[in-house]
């Protein structure tokens, strides 16, 4: 992978170069309540911005039905961009229009414009090569070289994230090579002991993942919602929590194969439980006690980790030289069940082991709960891009970058 240093070295100045950004930042409605993505690029802007580039910022944000939807404007992104780069952003109401054209035009050199979001043309993710690769044309017109930085997008097969970068002569931004260079420590030559705590609220997203671990890891921690479709699996009765029943044979399969290569598979020993599901804006409190993990009554529901299990799973990550963490405990949003959430980043700041705080939901919860993001070893800006490197699939946006 040439590095964004080699293309800049071969002269970038004046050139349009077109960053293949992930600035899918969660939003309240036109406010950003989590802009750690926009952070990790700007690094990879800034240089090119100091090299005399002309900056096209592109992403996507959210999941658009492939027509402008104002809900998933990127234009609070790149308001946000033009705030942390101290300088003033362009900003293109469409991906590949008359505003494109004329936005990336007008760009002098050192200065950075944003393009509307990608998803709006239903080109960008359209499972078809040609319609895909019709779509990466009219993009490539809008460029001379191409730096590809949307970490959390590379498990995408989508025409900015794949097929442009065979268009244009391309490199590999900051933001992805410091992402790479992480995973490949939880890969290759892994410090023992290795844990990995996994949570969030469906079973069938970690399947891959589990399934790849189980070969490698020390300890498996599991927690948040799925965590009830292990414990019905082992017999337990989970009341109305999460639950993927048709995931139960898989799961079982699982608890079988850590028995028998010896990986210690933690699940919670009591929960946090409430009749009802909390109301994650108004952020009351609510109703709620902890029960052991083995009674829980009828029609309440876990909604987070109880505190046995929280200093059972610090316990756990306490002489772990390597934790990678992906996935929520609980309903962090809401302050009633955000105490498991908080107890695993306090375990891994900790650890004097090397943490990985993996994914959109977990690093977004690390900084929501008010954690110093230099505490961990890394805070990765890609949950379902770093689950795939971890399941050792081959990502599209890397691959585009190799060649
Ligand atoms: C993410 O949030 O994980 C990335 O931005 C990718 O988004 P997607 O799952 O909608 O493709």
């Amino acid at each position: 992978m040439k590095t964004i240093d080699e293309l800049i070295a071969e002269g970038v100045t004046g050139k349009r170069v077109f960053v293949r950004a992930d600035l899918n930042v969660p939003l309240s409605g036109t406010t950003i309540t989590d802009d750690g993505r926009i952070r990790a690029v700007q690094p990879t802007v800034e240089k090119l911005v100091a090299a005399g580039a002309r900056v096209v910022v592109a992403s996507h944000l959210g999941r658009p039905k492939g027509a402008p939807d104002p809900a998933f404007s990127l234009a609070p992104a790149a308001a946000r961009l033009g705030e942390l780069i101290g300088a003033d952003v362009a900003f293109a109401t469409d991906t590949v229009g008359e505003s494109a054209r004329a936005t990336v035009a007008a760009l002098g050199d050192g200065e950075v414009a944003v393009l509307e979001n990608l998803r709006f043309n239903p080109g960008e993710t359209s499972k078809d090569d040609a319609e895909r690769g019709e779509f990466a044309d009219r993009l490539a017109e809008l460029a001379d070289l191409y730096v590809g930085d949307g970490f959390g997008a590379v498990h995408r097969k989508h025409a900015s994230v794949f097929d442009l970068p065979a268009r244009l002569p391309h490199a590999a931004g900051d933001l992805i090579a410091t992402e790479v260079g992480v995973l490949k420590k939880l890969t290759e030559n892994v410090e023992r002991p290795y844990a990995v705590v996994l949570g969030g609220s469906k079973v069938s997203d970690k399947l891959g993942v589990i399934d790849h671990l189980l070969e490698r890891a020390d300890r498996i921690l599991i927690g948040g919602g799925m965590a009830y479709t292990f414990l019905k699996a082992q017999g337990h009765e989970v009341g109305s929590s999460l639950l993927q029943e048709d995931q139960i044979p898989a799961v079982l399969e699982y608890l079988k194969r850590a028995e028998d290569r010896g990986v210690e598979f933690v699940l919670p020993v009591d929960v946090v439980v409430s009749a009802q599901f909390p109301d994650l804006k108004a952020k009351a409190p609510t109703e709620h006690r902890t029960v052991p993990a083995d009674a829980m009554p009828a029609g309440f529901m876990g909604l987070d980790n109880g505190p046995e299990t929280n200093a059972l799973y610090a316990s756990k990550l306490a002489d772990a030289a390597t934790v990678f963490w992906n996935g929520p405990m609980g309903v962090f949003e809401h302050p009633d069940y955000a105490e498991g959430t908080r107890a695993v980043a306090q375990a891994l700041v900790d650890s004097s082991g090397f943490s990985v705080v993996g994914g959109g939901d977990s690093a977004a919860a690390v900084r929501t709960l008010g954690f110093d993001e230099n505490a961990f070893g890394h805070i990765s800006t890609g949950g379902g891009a770093s689950l795939e490197y971890l399941e050792g699939k081959t990502l599209p946006g890397l691959a585009a970058l190799e060649d």
